[in-house]
């Protein structure tokens, strides 16, 4: 969509009707549904001399849904979002990343086209900053410096992510009026996580519950990249003569997804195949409604769709 000023020459614009509801733990859900009904009754803060907060900075590990989230809230307050790229704005020119930022910035104010700033690996430009010591690195500061004043003054929604919130300086924390801390999903949520990306396919509560086990300290991501391996071997392998079996089907599909080095290895890489999650898995793993058809799901069980966060 062609937007006013092309501020999409600063980044990527995520649409509202892009945007993909997170599966989150009920914590997280109360704090984002509290932080939306701020927004939605600002003219009533206004009336006692307050304004809702607008500043968001989310920090959390690689992969656990800080970009998701984000675009998820845009999309909650029917916004769309600019996603910067830092390499649209960081010049080696002396002067011209400030002169860059105030377009930036400026666009973004502007009222009548309103957009959500995701800057993500927010942390970089607080290490640049700790790093300045010399007389060189002082345009380089001023330009941190530039940002940190625009985002104050910004009167538009921010949301900054980072994977090191312990890292950040304070001069930069504090410039933000709402902290978040991602955390990795818990068997729930990563029992429904399969659940949705598993799908059309689908497996039986328990041997959900044994996977969802198996995939502790797994994050969205990579139980993601799972799932779709697994899809794209009971389609393409039978094509391409593969052995379907189920150890070799998971083992193939295993090789190819590599846990991030920050978030740690589940235990379902760690064994493998000989995993007992893996020899509870049906096989073939079948459709979901076929499952649905034979067991209606017991109470509370993955897929009754209460842990999502609904888009209104
Ligand atoms: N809560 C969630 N529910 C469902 N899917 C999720 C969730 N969080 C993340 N995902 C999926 O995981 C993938 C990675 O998510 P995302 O890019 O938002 O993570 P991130 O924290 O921004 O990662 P990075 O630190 O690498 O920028 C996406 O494909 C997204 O669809
Ligand atoms: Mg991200």
């Amino acid at each position: 969509m062609a937007r006013a000023g092309d501020i999409s020459q600063f980044g990527d614009v995520f649409e509202p009707d892009e945007a993909q509801e997170p599966i989150l733990a009920r914590g997280m859900r109360d704090a984002l549904q509290e932080w939306l009904e701020e927004i939605w009754a600002e003219a009533d803060l206004a009336a006692v001399g307050i304004s809702a907060r607008r500043r968001a900075l989310f920090d959390g590990k690689p992969g656990v849904g800080k970009t998701t989230l984000a675009h998820h809230l845009a999309a909650r307050l029917g916004l769309p979002m600019l996603a910067v790229r830092p390499e649209r704005v960081i010049s080696k020119y002396v002067g011209e990343t400030g002169e860059r930022l105030g377009r930036l910035f400026d666009l973004a104010s502007n009222a009548d086209d309103p957009i959500v700033l995701f800057i993500d690996e927010f942390d970089a430009l607080s290490r640049q900053r700790r790093r300045s010591e010399q007389a060189s690195d002082d345009s380089r500061n001023e330009e941190v410096n530039t940002l940190l004043q625009r985002i104050e003054q910004h009167e538009g929604f921010i949301i900054a992510a980072t994977n090191y919130g312990a890292h950040i300086d304070q001069a930069i924390w504090r410039r933000f009026d709402i902290h978040l801390t991602l955390e990795l999903p818990g068997q729930r949520e990563r029992e429904l996580i399969v659940a949705r990306y598993l799908a059309p396919f689908g497996l039986p509560a328990d041997a959900l519950r044994a996977l969802g086990e198996s995939l502790e300290t797994a994050s969205p991501a990579l139980i993601r990249k799972l799932c779709e391996g697994l899809k794209r071997q009971f389609v393409l392998g039978p094509k391409l003569g593969y052995d379907m079996t189920r150890d070799a089907t998971i083992a193939r599909t295993l090789a190819t997804i590599h846990p991030h080095p920050d978030v740690g290895k589940p235990r379902l890489w760690s064994h493998g195949e000989n995993d007992s999650a893996v020899r509870a898995l049906p096989w073939p793993i079948r459709r979901a409604d076929e499952i649905a058809a034979n067991a209606a799901p017991a109470d509370g069980a993955p897929g009754a769709p209460d842990n999502v966060v609904r888009l209104r």
